[in-house]
This record gives structure tokens, sequence and C-alpha cells, in this order.
């Protein structure tokens, strides 16, 4: 690109480029004194390279020279040299080369920087969220900005190649249910009523199926007011779509495409496909979650047979009260006696009774603090279960089946994840049950309320073992996506809505709307959203998804560098018809008063 600044992006110079006359321009990233020589690291977006300011060729005044410090934008006009021999740098792709400077101009001086800028020093989170700014010139960080660029500009190339229409949805819209706290905005002109910014766009793009379109898709700004975690954001990116005249298997090759690409882009991985498969009941039996990460293993199995006649007590209490005995093979660890026994406390954190850990040994007999309790058939359909050979980890968990699963599958992660796995496992979780309970007791949609059910009759009889036409897109034990074969007849909506528990009327009242569409013709749908912040971060191997967003908040929901969420002025509220309760003002003046 044509540049009236510079004539070179500073990270693109090369030995071939010896002799150039150029000019440069970016930031002072190291500065180095050598014998009253100045060598600066000069970084621009493109990279680094190394300038030479010699005050003998005055390419500045002394003073100039001198006030030259980190961060500091300059301009550098001057001559590529190759570097002597033994200074050249291999880490560096500029490293055979420096400039030296006739001209240096200082565009911009920087103040004292509140932290160093590279990817070696360790920076306090809020910090470097507070001055985000400078954080992005941390060579990791743009690194994961154009990462991002590059992802989104490959599904846009998919979703284009297949054939879909790129359309945006509003985001000022009427509360959905997709099970999210919604974020409200209220209105001015119609004080008191509000809108809700969508938790996906997932109405509307049905509304298109109505409407004709066939294939949308959306890179879709998403908002729940959820409790955030490392892969959690309040607002959120998904690549959203949607097709008409479609079932599971054209949404599924449709994401195989994207990962396809998307992984070739970042990794330069050619991935295999078809991606495997796991129900969603097998991914709970053998994994202990509905988002298994495969990359190891160290899969869970059922030893309530081999325990059937136990005389431990701890075990055949709970096979009498209906639970079961679970077990893994976890290899040679390598734990010490009190490494073993810190797995057993991690359990009980956890919430399980206890954990058994047995090693095997050479002569296949089980070395545990339970041994004596075990029979020798026990032992022996232990080690044949689990596949054990001398050396191998056992551990076992007897409870509720649901928190044995839960438990085994939290520690398979903790001791499995640790070897420290590089590679890149996609997985498709397929059959998803319709509903799930939650602390009271009720029915909620496990995926959302417009998931079509395999069987409408056997949803209306057994709603608790009802499979839906829901499936999830899983990378390395991260939950990527989700999506369904949606409901296209307006009764069977309706009976979604009953089985939830929400009256006719109340369904009338949010979703009568929709329901009308529904009565409209509507084709078969399908579609899906993945998690772009979710998918970002695991390819960039970055340690949550606030590395790959640019401005995120924090855990807290702030953001330290603009200060929302903040108040707003009394007038502001006025003409919303807005008013804060007089305890919530007396929580402001105290906390005024004491300085915060
Ligand atoms: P779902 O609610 O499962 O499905 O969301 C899809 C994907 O979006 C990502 N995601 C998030 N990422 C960051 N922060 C969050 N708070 C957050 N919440 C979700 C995850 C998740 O898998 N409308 C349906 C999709 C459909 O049925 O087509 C939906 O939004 O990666
Ligand atoms: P106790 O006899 O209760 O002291 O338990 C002896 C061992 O069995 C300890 O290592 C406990 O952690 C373990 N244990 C007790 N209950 C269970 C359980 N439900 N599941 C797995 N291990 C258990």
């Amino acid at each position: 690109m044509a540049q009236t600044m510079r004539t070179h992006d500073a990270g693109t110079l090369r030995a071939a480029d010896v002799g150039s006359e150029v000019t440069l321009a970016g930031w002072v990233g190291r500065r180095r004194d050598h014998g009253g020589v100045i060598f600066v690291d000069l970084r621009d977006a493109s990279g680094i390279v190394q300038v030479v300011l010699n005050p003998d060729d005055a390419p500045a005044s002394e003073q100039e020279l001198n006030s030259l410090r980190m961060e500091f934008c300059i301009s550098v006009s001057g001559t590529v040299r190759l570097r002597p021999g033994d200074m050249a740098n291999p880490d560096l792709p500029t490293g055979e080369v420096e400039v030296v400077a006739a001209e240096m101009a200082v565009l911009s001086p920087s103040e004292t920087l509140p932290f160093q800028i590279d990817d070696r020093t360790e920076v306090d989170e809020a910090k470097r969220l507070q001055y985000r700014y400078l954080d992005l010139r941390r060579p990791s960080m743009t690194a994961n900005l154009r990462a991002r660029s590059r992802t989104i500009r490959a599904m846009r190339d998919v979703m284009d190649d297949l054939g879909f229409m790129e359309i945006e949805t509003p985001t000022l819209i009427a509360s959905t249910p997709e099970g999210a706290r919604d974020m409200l905005v209220p209105s001015r002109l119609r004080e008191g009523s509000f809108y809700a910014l969508p938790q996906s766009p997932q109405l509307f793009k049905q509304l298109l199926m109505i409407g004709g379109v066939e294939r949308y898709y959306q890179i879709a700004r998403c908002y729940r007011d959820e409790d955030l975690r490392a892969d959690r954001q309040l607002e959120f990116t998904q690549l959203d779509f949607e097709g008409s005249f479609w079932g599971q298997e054209d949404v599924l090759s449709t994401l195989e495409e994207v990962s396809i690409r998307v992984t070739k882009e970042l990794r330069g991985i050619d991935l295999d496909r078809p991606f495997p498969r796991l129900t969603w009941h097998q991914a709970m039996e053998r994994y202990g979650t509905d988002k298994p990460d495969i990359r190891f293993g160290m899969e869970i199995h059922d030893l309530s047979g081999v325990f059937a006649e136990t005389g431990f007590n701890a075990f055949s209490g709970v096979l009498a009260s209906g639970g079961s005995i679970r077990g893994i093979n976890a290899g040679p660890l390598g734990l010490s006696r009190s490494g073993l026994d810190g797995l057993s406390s991690r359990a009980q954190e956890l919430g399980a009774k206890g954990l058994v850990w047995m090693v095997t040994e050479e002569d296949g007999g089980l070395r545990s603090p339970v041994a004596k309790f075990l029979s020798d058939r026990e032992m022996e359909g232990l080690v044949g279960t689990l596949g054990a050979v001398p050396g191998d980890i056992l551990l076992l968990v007897a409870d509720e089946t649901r928190t044995v699963l839960e438990i085994l599958g939290l520690i398979r992660l903790e001791v499995g994840q640790s070897e420290g796995h590089d590679e890149l496992a996609y997985l498709f979780v397929v059959d998803f049950p319709v509903f799930e309970r939650n602390e009271d007791g009720d029915f909620v949609a496990l995926h959302h309320p417009f998931t079509a059910p395999v069987d409408v009759r056997e949803m209306s009889e057994n709603p608790g073992h009802a499979i839906s036409k829901a499936y999830d897109l899983v990378l390395n034990g991260s939950e990527l996506g989700s999506g369904s074969v949606r409901i296209h007849d307006p009764e069977v909506q309706a009976k979604v809505f009953e089985t939830l528990g929400i009256s006719d009327e109340d369904a009338e009242r949010r979703f009568g709307w929709f329901l009308e569409a529904l009565r409209y013709g509507t084709p078969p749908h399908a579609g899906f959203a993945v998690g772009v912040d979710r998918l970002v971060a695991i390819l960039q191997n970055a340690p949550n998804i606030r590395e790959v967003i640019p401005f995120p908040k924090t855990q807290s929901g702030a953001d330290p560098l603009t200060g929302s969420p903040a108040r707003v002025e009394d007038e502001q509220l006025r003409e919303l018809g807005i008013e804060v309760r007089p305890e919530v003002r007396a929580e402001w003046a105290a906390g005024e008063s004491a300085g915060g």
C-alpha cells in the first residue's frame, strides 16, 4: 500500500534491502547505549528492526537523542546495512540488518510507562485493561488481534462460498428466552418500557427463514448478563447461521467446512473429516461432561458390577441406595502418596464423598488405602475392566451416578490436561435431551425452547427422557458452539412452551408474534452459532477469551479503561422515567465519603 509517511514497514526489511534508503515510523521498543551510539528497536505493526543513532551523524539534536525513551513515537530516515557478522540476531526476521539513521524526528513523546511493553513481563490484568491501548502494542496482543481478523475473514469467505447471505439483525429487541439474564435498555420515547439487547439473533434468524432467505449468516454481537468466567463475557461474538430445507447433517457439514478453513488459516493444519461424534449420553457416561476433551483417553468405566458383593461399606452402601461406582485408569501419573491423597481431597472439594486411589503393582495386585477391604476377585475385575498395567493409577468414586460422573469428569481433566496436549480435537456431540431440571426441579430447555424434539409424543409423555435435535461443536473440552433443528410447527412450539410451564396466555403475550409467524408456511430449518472468541482463544493458545478481545470487561463486568458501568446524570434518568432507589443513592454517598 502506498504510504506518505514512510517507505517501508519496519518488520519487512531483509538482507535484500541492504543499501536502500528507507523512511520508517513506529515506537521505541528498547534503547541501548554503546559508547555514545544509541541502538533502538523500532517497532511498528509489522514487527521490529534495529536502528542505529550515531551522534557523529547528527540524526537529531543531542538533546533530542538524549530524551529518547521507551514508546516515544518516532520517524527515522536512513540506510539499511548488514549487521556485523556476530551481531546478527537469528530470533528476529529482520535480524540480519539494521538501519543507520541519517535523520530522526520525535513525532510524539511518551510519559513514563505504567508497565513494560513486552511479552516477557507479567503485568496485573487490571492494569493491562486500564491501559489496554498500551497492552495492545505487545507483540502477542498484536498477533491475537490479527488472528481474530483472519478468523472472521476466513468465516466470511466460507459462508460466501457456500451461498450464505450476510444479514444484520437488530440489537434493540424485545426480550426472548435464551437462558441467561437480559441486558435492558430503557426507552425514552416510551417511558417505563425497555428494549433487550439480543442474547443471540435466534428468533430473527428464524424469521429470516420464514422470510424466504434460505441461507443466512452474521458475525453477531450477543449480550448476556451472566457471571463471568475465563470463557464468558457480557458481550461476545458469534458466527451465527441458519438454513432452510435443512437438517442436522447440513449444519454439521457446514461447521466442518468452517472449522477446517479457520484452522488452516490460523494453524496451517489440514483437519480430517468427518469429525468424530458422540451422543450426549455417551459423552456423559464416558467423560462425565457434555463437552469432552478427547485429546486423551482416561475414559470412565462403570465398576458397579465388580463391586456387586463387596464387603467395603462405603461402596456397598452406595450401591444399596441406587448409586454407582465408577473409575478411570489415569495411567502412570508420577504422583507421590501425598499427591494421590491430594486428589482425594480435591474430589471432596468438588463435592464427592471421597475418591479412592489404587496403584497397580508388578504382580497385578493393587496398593491402596482400601486394599484390605477388597477381595482378589474384585481386584482382578478392576484391573481387567480398566485395562490396568503395572504402574497405572486407578481413581474410583462411589456416589449418586450424576455426582460420580461429574467428579470423575473433572478429575480426569485435572490429571489429563496437565500433560500438555498441543493437538486440536474437534468433536460433535449430538442427541441432547430436550429438557433438564433446574434447581427448583422445573423443566427448562437444555438448548432453547425453539429446538425440535425427535419425537413429539414421547416429549409429552416422558419429557425427562426426550431427545432433541440439538448438537454442539466441542474443541479440546470447550463448548465452541450450539445449534439445533428448529420447531416449524406452531402446535409443537406451543407444546414445548406448555411443558416449560409457560401458560397459553403467557406464551401469547411474550411470543404471540412468533407463534403467529410460524403459521405462515414456515420451511423446515436448522442452524448454529459458533463462539468466535472461544475459537480464536483456543487456536491462539490463549488462557482466556479476554486475550483475544480488544477491549474486554474484567471478571466483575467493569472496564477499568473507560470506567463503565457508570452512573449517569439525573436529567438522563428523568427523561427515561427512571428513579434510582434511595437505598442505592445512600450506598453511593457512603462510597463517596469512603473515597470510593
Ligand atoms: P448458545 O447459547 O449455546 O446458542 O451460544 C453459542 C455459543 O456462543 C458462545 N457463548 C459465549 N461466548 C462468550 N461469552 C459468553 N457469555 C457466551 N455465551 C455463549 C459459546 C456458545 O457455544 N442461538 C443459539 C444458537 C443456535 O441455536 O443457533 C445460541 O446462542 O461458544
Ligand atoms: P472411610 O472408611 O470412610 O474412611 O474411607 C476410606 C477410603 O475410602 C478413603 O480414602 C475415602 O476417601 C474413600 N471413600 C469413602 N467413601 C467413598 C466414596 N463414596 N467414593 C469413593 N471413595 C470413598
